[in-house]
């Protein structure tokens, strides 16, 4: 097993893990200090492409902006989301994952789901792929987006399906808007580490599109907390960049040849 994913595991009902999304190197290079993994998510056709559903994210976009995050990482876990429509059968699956990690040289993809792709989970950790799991919201597949668990038998779903992952080999999963007591019921039921988002403190880790939690993504979802305003950082040095070409003071001598 992978060293990192290893360091990971380790930390389950010990440290919290941290999980950054970044999408290029100079993200990669900040949120590889901070972050136990990086993760290249397909939340970038969002971000980045203004997309209304991550169903439009292609392999050719996750690879290419994957190859540019690889160059930023150092320590970090770096995991690739699988796109939709990536894996929708086990020798698509695999011929695909295999592909993600040979060009981006990353070191585990995720995919979305739990029991309706139980054997293409199965066939990829059987063809030694690391695999993160990803649980509760599926953004991939979901027609609603509204938080999961909130009744019994949702419950009962997502924890079989969470076991049912641990079962097979995933060496986490992440947890999307599942409701506390679920989110903390699955999380002390498994023995690999959950990584919640929109689903309460009690995982063992959290995640963020990093985009969203700076301030530069504006996003009105309820767990998304801003903890820096970045535009408005950009904002001013743009300012300052557009008054000093208007007034000639740049580029002075000390700028030029
Ligand atoms: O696509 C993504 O960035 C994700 C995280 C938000 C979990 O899957």
């Amino acid at each position: 097993m992978n060293s990192k994913i290893k360091k990971i595991l380790s930390k389950k009902n010990k440290k919290k893990i941290i999980c950054l999304t970044a999408y290029s190197k100079s993200f990669a290079e900040v949120t590889d200090k901070y972050a136990d993994i990086t993760l290249v998510g397909d939340s970038l056709g969002s971000v980045l492409y203004n997309y209304d559903t991550t169903k439009k994210v292609t392999l050719t976009q996750m690879i290419e902006h994957s190859k540019s995050v690889r160059k930023g990482i150092k320590t970090s876990l770096m995991v690739v989301d699988m796109p939709y429509n990536t894996y929708r059968n086990k020798k698509e699956a695999l011929i695909n994952a295999k592909k993600i990690i040979k060009s981006t040289k990353c070191d585990a993809v995720k995919m979305e789901g739990g029991a309706k792709i139980k054997d293409i989970t199965q066939h990829l950790i059987k063809n030694k792929i690391p695999l993160m799991g990803h649980l509760g919201l599926l953004p991939q597949t979901a027609g609603k987006f509204r938080f999961q668990g909130k009744n019994k038998s949702e419950k009962n779903k997502l924890l079989k399906e969470a076991k049912l992952l641990e079962s097979l080999g995933v060496f986490s999963m992440i947890l999307e808007c599942v409701e506390t007591s679920t989110a903390k019921e699955i999380t002390k039921s498994i023995k690999i580490p959950t990584i919640g988002i929109g689903s309460s403190v009690y995982c063992d880790g959290q995640v963020l599109v990093t985009d969203d939690l700076l301030g530069l993504n504006e996003t009105n979802i309820r767990f998304v907390k801003k903890f820096a305003n970045i535009k408005s950082a950009i904002k001013n040095g743009l300012k300052k960049f557009k008054k000093e070409v208007t007034n000639k003071n740049y580029p002075s001598k000390k700028y030029s040849y």
